[in-house]
């Protein structure tokens, strides 16, 4: 089986295919990391996908394989600009953003419209259609809390003019206006506050390249790998198959409107181990390179997900070492496909 066909298999396991049969969905951000696992899962559940995407971030190899599929199409265009879609949709996941910290100091405008504008304007779409909408928001609106596990009930202790103001309060705005729709309009707008997540899919390179698929790199090439601050901040890493199952159990579940869920794995683990653990893994013989701390990047992270296991019944089931193998896996067939 090959990587990608057991990933959708994890994924698909415990959602209900009736929940999407017939239905047709507009997905934002559907190039990426996580909209393309989103768009391909929701098309083998039986939906009509709608991609939307302007490959800020995302890649069109992404969504290659998919084009040829039934029900799948694809719309280029920037989220921040008004836009109108030709058939009605029936769930609305907006996910187009940036999303990688390194793009808070080259992309801080775009990264604000897409949270702000873009989402007012996915909104209009969800509220002509009468659609579910589901925002993906971010734990960073939680910034550098002093609460942990932490709750959905939290409200954050965030630097508005900080380098990462630009992407924790376009979201913090973002929600706002979910649930202005919510309010004013009657909009079944949903909230998810995504922690960390990786897999395959993911990209590594430049200014994109996240922790874990950064690590791997550099550990795969017998580079150091790169710890920001003295390693003991810690992350809680989700893998891609237990969170988009999460989001697709969101927006299906039963009256959700206006309501804010966590989606991340609760195991707490500092930066430093997660090197150790990728150096181990892959029998490298990197070393660890120590780098100075970005501004307010925070000391903790670990989600607390009462509400998603009470309200989805949903939790996370691969651990962070199964989910590193399988990332190791994907990225050395990669390497020797382009040997
Ligand atoms: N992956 C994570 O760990 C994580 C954590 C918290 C929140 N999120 C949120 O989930 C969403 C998806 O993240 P991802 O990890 O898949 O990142 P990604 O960069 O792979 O995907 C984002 C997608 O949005 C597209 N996009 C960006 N700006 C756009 C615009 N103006 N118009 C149209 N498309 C645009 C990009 O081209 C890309 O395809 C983002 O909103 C992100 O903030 C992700």
């Amino acid at each position: 089986m090959t990587t990608d066909s057991y990933e959708m298999e994890l994924i698909l396991r415990n959602l209900n295919p009736i929940d999407f049969h017939s239905q047709s969905v507009l997905v934002t951000g559907g190039a990426g990391f996580l909209g393309s696992w989103l768009c391909e899962s929701l098309l083998n559940l039986g939906a009509a996908v709608l991609c939307m995407d302007n490959f800020a971030s995302g890649r069109e190899e992404n969504i290659q394989h998919l084009k040829k599929r039934h029900g799948f199409s694809f719309l280029f265009q920037d989220v921040s600009e008004k836009f109108t879609i030709e058939n009605n949709v029936d769930f609305v996941f907006h996910l187009a953003s940036r999303a990688s910290p390194l793009e808070f100091t080259d992309h801080p405008l775009e990264i604000l419209k897409s949270n702000t504008v873009g989402t007012m304007n996915a909104l209009e779409i969800a509220k002509q259609n009468n659609a579910v909408f589901l925002f993906t928001s971010t734990s960073e609106v939680y910034g550098d809390g002093n609460i942990f596990p932490t709750p959905e009930t939290y409200h954050g202790n965030v630097n508005p003019v900080g380098i990462r103001g630009c992407y924790d309060e376009a979201k913090r705005a973002g929600e706002a206006l979910c649930m202005a729709y919510h309010r004013q309009y009657g909009t079944d707008a949903r909230i998810v506050r995504i922690f960390n997540t990786y897999g395959p899919r993911m990209r590594s390179d430049g200014i994109y390249g996240r922790v874990i698929p950064r690590f791997i790199t550099q550990a795969m090439n017998g580079d150091n790998l790169t710890i920001f601050g003295d390693g003991s901040q810690t992350r809680s890493f989700c893998y891609v198959t237990d969170q988009v199952r999460g989001l697709i159990r969101f927006i299906s579940g039963d009256d959700l409107g206006g309501t804010v869920i966590n989606i991340g794995n609760p195991v707490e683990v500092s930066i430093q181990h997660l090197a150790q653990t990728i150096i181990r893994l892959l029998s490298s013989r990197s070393g660890i390179e120590f780098l100075p701390l970005p501004p307010d990047d925070p000391k903790r992270r670990l989600p607390d997900i009462t509400r998603a296991r009470e309200k989805l019944g949903w939790s996370p089931e691969i651990s962070l070492e199964e989910g590193l193998k399988r990332l190791i896996a994907e990225k050395r067939g990669k390497n020797s496909e382009n040997e």
